[in-house]
């Protein structure tokens, strides 16, 4: 009993300290001790491996150049000749008073954990790869005022101190995702420059970017330039919706392929991989607009850039060679422009209707042998697939759909795909693992974060009329009945961010926060160390972060 109350004791201990500390997301083993290190009036020496391919070198570079800046303290490097691979400290220090900074590379740990230990005048950092150790001073920078976190000089700080801690950490998800849909609004690189920024500061890994939707295409294709020209561009800035009807304004925009490979660059920077998303067959009213002599059902009809919310049911005429060509050209292109092992293809949301009134869509749903139409659509994505499996391996993508498409032959697909759990996402992703396919958990309620995020008369207008709060999308639970056997399978978590009734970077950044720290922790921490009441104190500290980078958020959570 008395073993148990001072393990208790040992627990709530821990975890207030961990919330003192505010870190955001919560690790997983924090340890504080008495005292802390006082860093100005002192040299940071530090010392680390160099590798051939400098990847090391470029973290700790960045990270030395930022804290030089904000807090001023002086910070030499030195490396010793040999990788240090062995995990031992080479370096033998001989100036007293300097902190040194000592980073071991351990190739026995995960590929995102790290261990942080600073004690006396020692800050050491174990890792087995760039990732974690951008994780380990994403931490270390939380521990210190958040204007360091913000990368924002503050002079009015004279003393910068660490305090004595010893943190073991290591991520529950590999996959810890956002999403931003910008078909239906455009916000341009540096708004999503800032949600990568925010992301990187929660450690989430995957930004999920929705390029394409019936109300605009925003990637240009060089080889299929009136998706730009045509699909960018729609006459209406807000999208229609019951008595909101299109306003005739001249609206759109896209990224150019530089625009592109500069923003993979940026994200690169913050370990945060890209997944592009082209929504075909459904979801394509811009494309068809662009192109209907090869895409439309209907070709002599007029097709334009939609104007409504919705689900438009002009969809790509999957049964036209063309049609299959242009994704495949697509895939191309978006192969050479993300580095990455995924390309989303969409899947959600696609009538049939007009397939059913096509003659060529008739014959071919006859010729692979079946009576339901949704399997043309995974007959389309099979030829994609195919076609992808001709590449080179560096060129070898994994593909994404959202979880509508179990609903046809999956079989015709096979099960080396992932699918992306929204609607019923629980037994969707169930479903999934149990065909052998891998999962991403996105559901709808509470974890489509352009929902309303309280029930306030002044929070702005948003998507359907329920409030997704910050506890609820806390208070989400992932894999919550998921047989142990299966849970390999679950890759991660994920927020969505649908954009129809959001027309500025303003207004997404309000709704994204402070909800994305919520993900991020479910997504980062384990399960049994999560507690609603005890992350509302712990995110306090982050109304001073979203000022100093100056990004709008929900203010209700901290008055
Ligand atoms: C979706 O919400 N249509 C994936």
């Amino acid at each position: 009993m008395k073993r148990v109350l001072l393990l208790l004791f040992a627990a709530i201990t821990l975890s207030l300290q961990a919330q003192e500390l505010s870190l955001v997301p919560l690790p997983q083993k924090v340890t504080t001790y008495e005292g802390c290190m006082q860093l100005d009036n002192k040299s940071i020496v530090v010392c680390y491996p160099q590798t051939d391919d400098n990847s090391y070198t470029k973290v700790i570079d960045s990270f030395v150049d930022e804290m030089k800046v904000i807090t001023g303290v002086k910070i030499k490097k030195s490396y010793p000749k040999k990788a240090n691979i062995a995990g031992v400290s080479v370096i033998k220090y001989t100036k007293k008073g300097d902190v040194h900074m000592t980073l071991h590379i351990d190739p026995m740990m995960c590929d995102e954990e790290y261990n942080l230990c600073i004690k006396e005048n020692k800050i050491d950092i174990a890792t087995a790869t760039p990732a974690a150790l951008f994780y380990a001073f994403q931490t270390l920078k939380q521990l210190l005022p958040r204007n360091v976190a913000a990368g924002v000089a503050d002079k009015s700080i004279k003393e910068w101190r660490l305090p004595f801690v010893d943190i073991h950490d290591k991520p529950r998800f590999s996959w810890r995702g956002f999403m931003l849909d910008e078909g239906r609004h455009f916000y341009g690189k540096e708004a999503v420059k800032k949600v990568l920024d925010i992301m990187a500061h929660y450690k989430m890994n995957r930004f999920h970017w929705h390029l394409t939707e019936d109300q605009g295409w925003r990637i240009e294709i060089k080889k299929y330039p009136e998706l730009t020209n045509t699909g960018a561009w729609r006459d209406s800035k807000v999208l229609g919706w019951g008595d909101v009807k299109p306003d005739g304004i001249r609206y759109g925009g896209y990224y150019t392929q530089e625009d592109i490979r500069e923003i993979v660059e940026y994200a690169k920077e913050h370990f945060i991989e890209i997944i592009p998303e082209i929504d075909i067959p459904g979801h394509s009213q811009a494309a068809v607009a662009s192109y209907p002599e090869i895409l439309a059902c209907d070709p002599k009809e007029k097709h334009n850039v939609w104007l409504w919310q919705g689900v438009s049911a002009d969809v790509i005429n999957v049964s036209n060679p063309d049609a299959v060509q242009f994704a495949k050209d697509i895939i191309d292109e978006l192969t050479e422009l993300f580095p990455y092992r995924y390309i989303h293809l969409g899947g959600d949301e696609c009538p049939t209707h007009k397939w059913e009134r096509n003659s060529e869509c008739a014959a071919l749903l006859k010729e692979i042998g079946t009576q339901n139409y949704r399997d043309l659509q995974l007959n389309f994505y099979r030829q994609i697939k195919d076609h992808i499996a001709q590449k080179p391996s560096e060129k070898q993508r994994e593909l994404i759909f959202w979880n509508e498409i179990l609903h046809g032959n999956t079989a015709l697909l096979g099960n080396d795909i992932t699918i992306m759990a929204w609607i019923g996402a629980d037994a969707a992703a169930q479903k999934a693992v149990s065909l052998g396919m891998k999962t991403i958990l996105t559901p709808q309620i509470p974890y489509y974060i352009n929902r309303k995020q309280s029930d306030r008369p002044d929070e702005p207008h948003s998507q359907g009329y329920g409030t997704e709060t910050v506890e609820a999308v806390y208070n989400y639970v992932p894999m919550k009945n998921t047989p142990e056997e299966l849970k390999s399978k679950y890759l991660g978590v994920q927020a969505n961010f649908w954009s129809e009734w959001v027309v500025t970077a303003d207004h997404l950044q309000y709704l994204l926060l402070p909800r994305l720290a919520a993900v991020a922790e479910a997504a980062w921490t384990q399960q049994d160390r999560r507690d609603y009441k005890e992350f509302e104190k712990r995110i306090q500290c982050e109304q001073l972060f979203y000022n100093l980078i100056n990004v709008n958020y929900g203010k209700h959570i901290f008055e």
